[in-house]
């Protein structure tokens, strides 16, 4: 397996252009399998889930043409599966995102169960629950879901707990459904909008976007001719990179990003002591030098704080001045960063879904592993701002949600290599 060697104590100082989002992308190539036209999508970032999200499309029938600028051509009228298998969706379980826009076009899934993962148990049966109130049979037997549905038919759905995948699958379903379909506690996520927005722009009628009440007229069919759509900036990666120009005391500027998108890191970042500066698509961060402050967070669905940069801040709060509490709300195992950055010294004591962090001065190079995408971030984080090298392990969880991890880094003047198996 790679692993990333950083060397620490670099000051991160420079310019960046922010790569598409991953939780955008996934779902909207998943929505491709609703049109009967061809769709072009832009600014899809280069990274495994992608790749494994390609995959999955071409093994049902689905024809995929990348032109020179990376955009990627879909075009699902030549579908012959309407499969998602088990060896495809074990190593990624956002190809759940298949079942509802499968089940409203050909009236038929047959996708595998999405297991757990290192952070929870992360069940799906809200999205099952939705599906068969809009008139499915969905029956779960060795692994698989296997969902008919002659037509769906639109109707009200309370989802139980706010869910990201689940609100698109309910909505990408609900858009060829015969009448009217009402999603009430829906997620917030800018990735849900960006979806919502590329199926309107398929024909969809989707109303009550960025809000948690979505509103959906069910059409005949989806699809327009010359359809272009660009999948909209990757906060989470902002916030990663943004968090390790604060964790290094220096000053870098992100390009190609709305401030918007991460309203609740910026003020956290300028709580810790950060000078934010923000311009249309821009956001620029100075630490003057200065060590972080302790900021205390608790995370919760947009557009509070987001789960996804948990583990960042918690890296954060480890070399900062003062204490500070991290109250993770959304997922019941997502601390294991924590055992690792203790090896690096880090004085975090853990109590039910509550760290507690005494920032030290410095934290020490130790060979640490990663166990999950946004814990394997922190910990390279962890490195650039350690004393010596630190030896990242596993880091395939990085190449699931980072474009160019370590590029992106050496251009800000992190000393930080790959070393193949
Ligand atoms: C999405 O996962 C993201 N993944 C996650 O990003 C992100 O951490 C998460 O939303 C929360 O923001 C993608 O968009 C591909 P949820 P998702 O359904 O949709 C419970 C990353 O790092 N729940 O919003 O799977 C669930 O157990 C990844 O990029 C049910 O109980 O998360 C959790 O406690 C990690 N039943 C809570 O809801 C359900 O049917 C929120 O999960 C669905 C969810």
């Amino acid at each position: 397996m790679d692993k990333l060697l950083i060397t620490g104590g670099k000051q991160l100082t420079g310019t960046l252009t922010v790569s598409g989002a991953k939780n955008a992308a996934l779902p909207i190539l998943a929505a491709t399998l609703l049109s009967d036209k061809p769709v072009l999508i832009g600014n899809i970032p280069h990274l495994h889930d992608i790749t494994t999200t390609l995959e999955l499309l071409g093994c049902m029938g689905v024809e995929l043409s990348v032109d020179e600028k990376l955009n990627i051509e879909v075009n699902s009228s030549t579908i012959t599966k309407l499969e998602a298998p088990y060896e495809l969706v074990r190593t990624m379980r956002s190809s759940i995102l298949v079942l509802g826009p499968l089940l409203a076009r050909f009236g038929q899934a047959d996708v595998s169960l999405p297991g757990g993962c290192a952070i929870g148990a992360r069940p799906v049966d809200i999205h099952l629950i939705g599906l068969e109130k809009m008139g499915a049979d969905i029956k779960v037997e060795n692994g698989y879901i296997h969902a008919k549905a002659k037509r769906l038919k639109g109707c009200s759905l309370i989802l139980d707990q706010v869910t990201v995948t689940g609100t698109e699958n309910l909505l990408m379903a609900a858009t060829l459904a015969e009448g009217k379909t009402i999603i009430e506690n829906a997620a917030r996520e800018p990735e849900v909008s960006d979806l919502a927005n590329f199926l309107n722009k398929m024909g969809a009628k989707i109303s009550g976007i960025g809000t948690d009440v979505l509103e959906i007229e069910g059409v005949e069919r989806l699809g327009v001719e010359d359809l272009h759509y660009n999948v909209l900036p990757d906060r989470i990666e902002a916030g990663t990179y943004l968090v390790a120009a604060a964790m290094t005391r220096g000053k870098i500027r992100l390009n190609k990003i709305q401030p918007k998108l991460l309203d609740a890191v910026l003020d956290k970042l300028s709580e810790a002591g950060a000078k934010i500066t923000c311009g249309k698509d821009w956001i620029e961060l100075d630490m003057h030098g200065k060590r972080p402050k302790a900021v205390s967070i608790r995370t919760a669905p947009f557009p509070a704080f987001p789960t996804d940069m948990q583990a960042q801040f918690t890296a954060m709060n480890s070399i900062a001045k003062g204490v500070s509490t991290i109250t993770e709300t959304v997922f019941e195992n997502r601390f294991m960063h924590v055992q690792e950055m203790q090896r690096m010294g880090a004085n975090i004591k853990l109590e039910s879904n509550t760290a507690i962090c005494t920032g030290v001065k410095n934290l020490t190079a130790a060979p640490v592993m990663a166990t999950d995408l946004r814990a394997s971030a922190s910990l390279v984080l962890s490195g650039l701002a350690a004393e010596g090298e630190t030896l990242v392990d596993r880091i395939y969880h990085i190449d699931r949600g980072y474009d160019h991890i370590e590029e992106k880094l050496s251009q800000l003047g992190a000393t930080i290599r790959r070393i193949p198996r």
